[in-house]
């Protein structure tokens, strides 16, 4: 089947085609990054009004690069579930429109087995083989499933609290970088950053445990910011090599920290490979510890290419394509919904 699939759970209105043997016939992302910059992370309301915004355009972008006029698609994928809900109502309830308007068939996608399944994009890299490990690390998510098959997904651990990338973002709000934080605070680390320059906290670190959590070391490094006397919001006034520092110490702790789950994971289910992927991994210091923990311990490490990784509407054609051509098919009163466990589908 040829299926076009539409984003928006979160900041990024997208829409792609997939073709007959999975192949991405177009994919088109429009980020609201710079609409929600000045405030320092997303605004709920605003996604909404951008999505409405971009939706038809971005769709018709995406058909016209494909080079396939709506008549010759098959099915209509959208993402229900999970995200912020006025941000996914839109996307979901246009692909609905459009799917009834036009008599084609519609499917609900849930974005994180769209994650899971987007190593199948890339075809540069060989896909990896079921069952494997799937680490998901973005603003929104960090969760390890292992992944048996379409469909076929056990959740071993999710963090607690606040998301790899969220964290991230709260540290560079905290110290004054510009939003994104998480790529500031890579671009900083790269640029000279010490990470031993400060001692900061792994949650959870027993191997028991295959949940994560940054909310301790949020909190770490806002008692060390208050200890150089610097006051709430004026994290901008720290000094460039003290900050590069904070940022490569506090990094260099969030990817510990997933990289020990993801080989406990490993350790414990047996598997031999790993997919990674969300937009925190694009950091240089979690793929170098990738790399090398995994050329040690015989693991096979498989990242997308980073615009595979970030969201995007390719996973969402690609995850529908094989649950429509399974046979599935969902009402139009499927409704969005904000927080849905993956295995729960
Ligand atoms: O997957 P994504 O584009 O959107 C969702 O959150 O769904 O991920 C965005 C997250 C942000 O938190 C951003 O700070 C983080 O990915 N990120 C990075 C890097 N690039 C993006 N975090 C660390 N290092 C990076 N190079
Ligand atoms: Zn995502």
């Amino acid at each position: 089947m040829v299926v076009l699939g539409i984003e928006s759970s979160c900041d990024e209105t997208a829409a792609a085609v997939v073709g007959r043997d999975g192949e991405i016939l177009s994919s088109v992302v429009r980020s609201q990054i710079s609409d929600h910059a000045p405030f320092g992370g997303v605004i709920p309301e605003l996604a909404a009004r951008r999505h409405i915004e971009a939706v038809v355009p971005v769709t018709l972008e995406a058909l016209k690069q494909a080079e396939t006029p709506l008549e010759r698609i098959d099915g209509i994928a959208a993402t229900f579930a999970p995200g912020l809900v006025g941000a996914l109502l839109v996307g979901l309830s246009f692909a609905k429109g459009l799917a009834w308007a036009a008599g084609k068939p519609f499917v609900g996608v849930h974005h994180l087995e769209g994650h899971l399944l987007s190593p199948f994009l890339d075809t540069t890299v060989p896909p990896p083989r079921f069952p494997f490990l799937g680490l998901i690390v973005s603003g929104g998510h960090t969760s390890l499933y292992k992944v048996s098959g379409y469909g076929r997904y056990e959740l071993l651990g999710k963090t607690v609290d606040d998301a790899a990338g969220e964290a991230l973002d709260k540290a560079g709000k905290l110290l004054g970088l510009p939003y994104p934080g998480g790529v500031a605070i890579d671009r900083m680390t790269r640029e000279g950053g010490n990470r031993k320059a400060f001692d900061f906290p792994i949650g959870f670190p027993q191997r028991d445990n295959l949940n994560f959590s940054f909310s301790g070391l949020k909190t770490a490094l806002v008692y060390t910011v208050k200890k150089m006397g610097v006051k709430q919001g004026e994290g901008a006034a720290i000094p460039e090599d003290v900050k590069r520092d904070l940022c490569a110490s506090f990094q260099e702790a969030v990817v510990r920290a997933l990289i020990r789950k993801a080989f406990f994971a490993l350790d414990e289910t047996g598997l031999k490979e790993l997919v990674v992927t969300g937009g925190v991994a694009a950091n240089h210091r979690l793929r170098e510890g990738l790399v090398k923990e995994s050329g040690k311990r015989g693991i096979r490490v498989v990242i997308p290419r980073l615009e595979y990784c970030t969201d995007n509407a390719a996973m969402i054609a690609y995850a529908g394509k094989i649950r429509l051509e399974q046979g599935q098919r969902d009402p139009f009163s499927l409704n969005a919904v904000s927080r849905l466990p993956l295995e729960s589908l």
